[in-house]
């Protein structure tokens, strides 16, 4: 009776603990609460190696409970040998090939990008994510730090990045992959269900790395064709006095250089595009909403919301000033 009670003690610890961690794996960011097809794989895959892996494990205590504790006397040499080639040289051997096949052959089906239905430009910038729709009419639609997709619909993502690599992961709806510089990467999602999933970086890429992430947002097809259709009409123009001093002062302060505005004189191309920056999940890359606290704090405050952005903060600007070019911004759905 002493001698099982470490035994069960360990395995309550085991159960315990493995409940806690899988009970994080829920909601909007886990790769084993899928929403992909890709993600469905992975987690299959994560769930038969766990399954291996938990086998052995139990297999291994087994055997060490066995030589301990029910026979720990001498064995003879011949049932000793039998015991190391079977079990620590052909087992291994079989169990490993065995899941390393399933999962080589699992991979032609995640990369399968020829028969898309839908491509989308993503690349990582320093830090943030600039995403491009090319439209029937074949005016590009840009955005940043938001990915929409079609239910249902095979998409492409066309992987790049201008500087540093970065790594782009969905973890609910696929699998990751590295954005590299002077090459284009090929990612295929197909979400199977509605929702809002965060992605994040997954490759450490300078101090702001952990600041950078985003919104996949998968819509019903028929609201997505008319969300792309409302993203690409132009910005709408000032509709009172103080959005008319917050797109002046806009043009005053230079911020035309970095970023662009269509239906306005501002084509920037260095910073995300701002045409309807308002409509917008988050700002700086899912740090901030997007009210006018937020566009005021992140104009005035960029550096220590995210250290060593591109943006330079216009905190010596009056506070009215900042107040309207924020008002100006956030009204632009
Ligand atoms: Cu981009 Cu880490």
């Amino acid at each position: 009776m002493i001698r099982g009670r470490p035994t069960k003690l360990c395995l309550v610890f085991a159960t315990l603990l493995g409940a806690l961690v899988l009970g994080g794996c829920e909601g909007g960011q886990s790769a084993l609460h899928p929403a992909g097809r890709g993600a469905e794989d992975i987690a299959q895959l994560f769930w038969w190696m766990w399954s291996g892996a938990a086998l052995i494990w139990l297999a291994v205590m087994a055997i060490a409970f066995y030589a301990t504790q029910a026979r720990p006397e001498a064995h003879s040499e011949a049932g000793a040998r039998w015991l190391i080639l079977g079990a620590g040289v052909a087992f291994p051997i079989v169990l490993l090939t065995v899941l390393l096949m399933y999962g080589l052959a699992m991979m032609p089906g995640l990369s399968a990008t020829a028969d898309a239905d839908l491509r989308i430009e993503v690349a990582g910038e320093q830090w943030w994510w600039r995403v491009r729709y090319q439209t029937e009419e074949g005016e590009a639609v840009e955005l940043a730090n938001e990915i929409r997709l079609p239910v249902g619909r095979r998409v492409v993502l066309e992987l790049s990045s201008p500087d540093v690599i970065h790594s782009f992961w969905v973890p609910s709806l696929g699998g990751k992959m590295d954005m590299i510089p002077g090459r284009v990467n090929q990612l295929l999602l197909e979400p199977t269900r509605t929702g809002v999933f965060r992605g994040v970086c997954a490759e450490y890429c300078g101090s702001s790395h952990a600041l950078m992430k985003f919104e996949a947002v998968v819509m019903p097809v028929d609201e997505f064709d008319s969300w792309l259709a409302a993203q690409a009409q132009p910005a709408q123009p000032p509709q009172d006095e103080a959005a008319r001093r917050g797109m002046q002062a806009f043009a005053r302060n230079g911020c035309s250089a970095c970023h662009a505005i269509r239906g306005t004189e501002a084509d920037g191309i260095m910073g995300p595009d701002l045409t309807h920056v308002g409509s917008r999940l988050t700002l700086a890359a899912g740090i901030l909403g997007t009210d006018v606290d937020d566009f005021t704090h992140w104009i005035a405050q960029t550096h220590r919301i995210k250290p060593d952005a591109y943006m330079p903060a216009f905190d010596m600007l009056p506070e009215q000033e900042l107040r309207d070019m924020a008002y100006y911004l956030s009204e632009l759905e």
